[in-house]
C-alpha cells in the first residue's frame, strides 16, 4: 500500500519512527522501496552525489523534477518528498508555488520540501494551501552554504536555538506536514520533537526525532565528498563497486571474460559462407 502524510502523521502518533533515505534513480529506488522504507527524499544533494558539483546551490528544477520522475515510478509504497532546488522558491511566494507544483505535476512527488523557517512563513502557507504537503527543513540549511560560510552545526547557544524553535513553530503554523532538522545539537531536536505535533525527521539531529534520514551515498559509504560526524556507514559498498570494477578490467584484460557461455552462437555455416 502507498504511504501517505497520514502514514508519517501516525507513526508520530503511535511514537513509531519514521524511516526515510534520499534518493535519485529508479534502480537504487526500487531496492529502497522492496526494502520497506517509509519515505524517499530527492534531495537537492543529487548536486553533489550525482552531478559532483561542490554545493547544491547550482542544481535547477530541470534537474529535481528528472530524478524526481524516475523515483516515483520506483515507489511503490515509500512516500516521495522532492526537494525545491536554491532559486525556485526565494523569489516570491508566487514562484514557490508555482515551483512546487512542478515537483508534483512534472516530478510526480507526494510532498515538497523547502529550506526556511520564519522567513518562508507565506511560502509554505500558500503552497500548503494550493493541498501540496510541504516539508519544511530548518536548522542547517545547504542551500545557505555561501551566506553561512560552511556547513556546521546549528543551535548550540541559547541565542540560536530559540531562532530554531521559533522557525520550527512558525513552520507549522504555517501548515507544513512535517519538519526536517539537520545538524542540532540532540537536546534541542528532542525538544523541537516535543514541541510540534508534526513529525520530525532528523539528520545529525540525534535519536530523538520522529524519523531518520540519510543521504544513501554516504550511509553505503559512496562518496568521499564531504563527511560528517553524523553519517554512519552500514555497508562499505563503494568500496565493492571498486573492487569489482577492478575484476571487470582484469578479466577484459585478460580475455577471462567474456566467456563461451556469455557468447550468442549462429546457425551452422553463416559463416563458411559468409567467406565467400
Ligand atoms: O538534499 C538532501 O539530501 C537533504 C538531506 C540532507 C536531508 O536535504
Ligand atoms: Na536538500
Amino acid at each position: 500500500m502507498k504511504n501517505t502524510i497520514l502514514t508519517l502523521q501516525k507513526r508520530k502518533q503511535n511514537q513509531q519512527k519514521i524511516t526515510m533515505l534520499t534518493a535519485y534513480d529508479y534502480t537504487t529506488a526500487k531496492l529502497m522501496d522492496e526494502s520497506g522504507i517509509d519515505c524517499l527524499l530527492v534531495g537537492d544533494s543529487l548536486g553533489m552525489v550525482m552531478l559532483g558539483y561542490d554545493s547544491t546551490v547550482s542544481v535547477t528544477m530541470e534537474d529535481m523534477i528528472h530524478h524526481s520522475k524516475a523515483v516515483a515510478r520506483a515507489a511503490k509504497s515509500a512516500f516521495v518528498v522532492t526537494d525545491l532546488p536554491f532559486m525556485s522558491y526565494h523569489t516570491s511566494v508566487y514562484d514557490a508555488v508555482l515551483n512546487a507544483g512542478r515537483l508534483i505535476k512534472e516530478g510526480q512527488a507526494q510532498a515538497v520540501k523547502l529550506e526556511g523557517g520564519q522567513a518562508f512563513y507565506e511560502h509554505i502557507k500558500m503552497i500548503t494551501q494550493a493541498s501540496i504537503p510541504v516539508v519544511a527543513h530548518i536548522g542547517l540549511m545547504p542551500q545557505s552554504v555561501l551566506a553561512l560560510g560552511g556547513y556546521k552545526v546549528q543551535g548550540k547557544d541559547y541565542k540560536h536555538a530559540k531562532n530554531i524553535v521559533l522557525d520550527a513553530l512558525a513552520v507549522e503554523q504555517a501548515g507544513a506536514a512535517a519538519i526536517l532538522l539537520e545538524c542540532v545539537p540532540a537536546g534541542l531536536a528532542k525538544f523541537i520533537t516535543q514541541l510540534v505535533n508534526i513529525p520530525t525527521i532528523g539528520i545529525g539531529a540525534g535519536a530523538d526525532c520522529d524519523g531518520q534520514v540519510l543521504v544513501y551515498q554516504d550511509m553505503l559509504s559512496m562518496y568521499d565528498g564531504i563527511s560528517s560526524k553524523f553519517v554512519k556507514s552500514f555497508a562499505s559498498i563503494g568500496e565493492q563497486m571498486k573492487q569489482a570494477f577492478k575484476l571487470y578490467c582484469q578479466e577484459v584484460n585478460n580475455r577471462q571474460f567474456p566467456a563461451t557461455n556469455h557468447e550468442f552462437s549462429i546457425e551452422d555455416n553463416v559463416i563458411e559462407k559468409l567467406k565467400l
